[in-house]
C-alpha cells in the first residue's frame, strides 16, 4: 500500500496539484521521532471516544425530531444514563491528564510545548504573509500556531462543557433553599440560571462540532491523508516532522532529513472535502441558532417567537446534516478503536 508523492509545498497552506496516491505509508528518511508519550496516546484515545459517545447521546436530547431513532434503539433513560456516566469518565481522565502535566512540569522539569508563546503570534503573522505570497512558510516548533489554537479552543470548550455538565447533573442545587436564599429568594432567577447553564452546555457542544471536524480535517486530510496514525503510534517519520515542524525536527535530529513524502489528496478530493466541511459548518451554525439561541426556550419565550423546529426543505437539510454528523461520529469512534487495537497488538512496534 506504500505510495510516494513528491512534496514541494506546504500541506497546510492549501494549494496542491498532487494527484491522489491512495497510499497510507509515508516514506520520510531519517527514522522516526517520538511525538507523543504512551500516556498521551491513551488519554487522547479515551477522551476522543468519550467525546464521540457524549455527542451520540447528547445530540438526540437536543434534536429529538431528527435523531429520535437513537431513543427507539437505546431508550431515553439509557441515553441520559450513558451520557452522564461517560461524562464522569471524561472529567476523571481529563483531571488525570492535568495532574500528569503538572507533575511532569514540577517534579520532572518537563516543559509543556503546547503552551502559547509570543513566537506563536509571530508565526501566525508570518503565516498570513505566506498565504498572501509575501514570504516563505514560517518554520514551526513541535506544534504550529494553528495546532495550538485548535488545542486551546477545544480545551476551553471541554472545560466549560464539563462544568456545565456537572451543574446539570446536580441540577437540584438550583431548587435548593440554600441556593435560593443566596439569590434573595428569587425563584425565577434560580430557574433562569439553570436554563442559562443548559443553554451554554448546548451551544458549546454544538459549536464544538465545528472545532472537532476541523481538527479531523487538518489531521487526516491536510496533514496526513487519508488516515493519520501518529496519535496511535505516538511517533512520526523524520521526513514528515521536518516538513510540518521544521524547528522541532532540527532540534531533535542530528542531521536534517533530505525530504518528505507524504500522501495527500488530489485537488478534486481536497475541494470536495473542504466544501463538505463548510456545508457542515453552515448546518451546525443554523442548528445552534434554531435549537438554542433563537428557540423559544422558557428563558426566552418573552423575547422571541421563532419556531424552534425547522420545516420543509430546512427539515430535510437538518435530518441529513445531523444524521451525517452521527455517521461521522461513529466512523471517528471506529477509527480510534481500530488504531488503538493495532497499537495494542504491537502493530506500531519497530
Ligand atoms: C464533549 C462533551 C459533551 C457534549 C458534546 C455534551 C452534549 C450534550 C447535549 C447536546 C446535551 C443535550 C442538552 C439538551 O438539549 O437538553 C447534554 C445534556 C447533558 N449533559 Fe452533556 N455534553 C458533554 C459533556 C458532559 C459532561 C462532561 C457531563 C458531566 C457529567 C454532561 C452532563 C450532561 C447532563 C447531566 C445533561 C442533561 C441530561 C438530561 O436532560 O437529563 N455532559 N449534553
Amino acid at each position: 500500500m506504500a505510495a510516494e508523492t513528491p512534496s514541494g509545498e506546504d500541506v497546510a497552506g492549501g494549494s496542491t496539484d498532487v494527484a491522489d496516491t491512495g497510499g497510507d505509508v509515508e516514506t520520510g528518511t531519517g527514522g522516526r521521532l517520538e511525538r507523543f508519550s504512551s500516556v498521551q496516546v491513551f488519554v487522547h484515545a479515551t477522551l476522543a471516544v468519550s467525546i464521540f459517545v457524549l455527542y451520540l447521546t447528547g445530540l438526540p436530547m437536543t434534536f429529538a425530531d431528527q435523531l429520535g431513532w437513537l431513543f427507539s434503539v437505546f431508550t431515553y433513560g439509557n441515553i441520559v444514563l450513558i451520557h452522564v456516566a461517560v461524562g464522569v469518565v471524561f472529567v476523571l481522565v481529563g483531571t488525570y491528564y492535568l495532574l500528569y502535566l503538572a507533575v511532569g512540569m514540577l517534579l520532572e522539569r518537563r516543559s509543556i510545548p503546547a503552551l502559547p508563546t509570543l513566537d506563536d503570534v509571530r508565526e501566525a503573522v508570518a503565516y498570513l504573509g505566506y498565504l498572501l505570497g509575501r514570504n516563505e512558510k514560517p518554520p514551526s516548533k513541535k506544534y504550529s500556531w494553528l495546532q495550538k489554537a485548535e488545542i486551546w479552543v477545544l480545551a476551553v470548550e471541554l472545560v466549560v462543557l464539563s462544568a456545565t455538565g456537572l451543574l446539570l447533573w446536580y441540577r437540584g442545587i438550583f431548587v435548593s433553599p440554600e441556593f435560593r436564599a443566596i439569590l434573595g429568594a428569587d425563584a425565577a432567577l434560580a430557574d433562569t440560571l439553570l436554563l442559562f447553564v443548559r443553554d451554554v452546555h448546548v451551544v458549546i457542544a454544538l459549536t464544538m462540532l465545528m472545532g472537532i471536524s476541523f481538527h479531523l480535517y487538518m489531521v487526516n486530510v491536510k496533514e496526513r491523508y487519508p488516515f493519520n496514525e501518529t496519535m496511535f503510534s505516538g511517533d512520526v517519520s523524520a521526513g514528515r516532522a521536518a516538513h510540518h515542524w521544521e524547528e522541532w525536527a532540527d532540534a531533535e535530529l542530528e542531521a536534517p532529513p533530505e525530504t518528505d513524502h507524504t500522501p495527500r489528496p488530489s485537488k478534486r478530493t481536497l475541494v470536495g472535502v473542504t466544501l463538505a466541511l463548510l456545508a457542515f459548518f453552515a448546518v451546525v451554525l443554523t442548528a445552534t441558532l434554531l435549537a438554542s439561541i433563537l428557540s423559544p426556550l422558557p428563558s426566552r419565550e418573552y423575547l422571541l417567537a421563532l419556531p424552534a423546529d425547522p420545516t420543509g426543505a430546512a427539515n430535510v437539510v437538518f435530518l441529513v446534516g445531523l444524521n451525517a454528523a452521527v455517521l461521522v461520529i461513529l466512523a471517528g469512534a471506529a477509527a480510534i478503536v481500530y488504531g488503538m487495537s493495532v497499537r495494542l497488538r504491537g502493530g506500531y512496534d519497530e
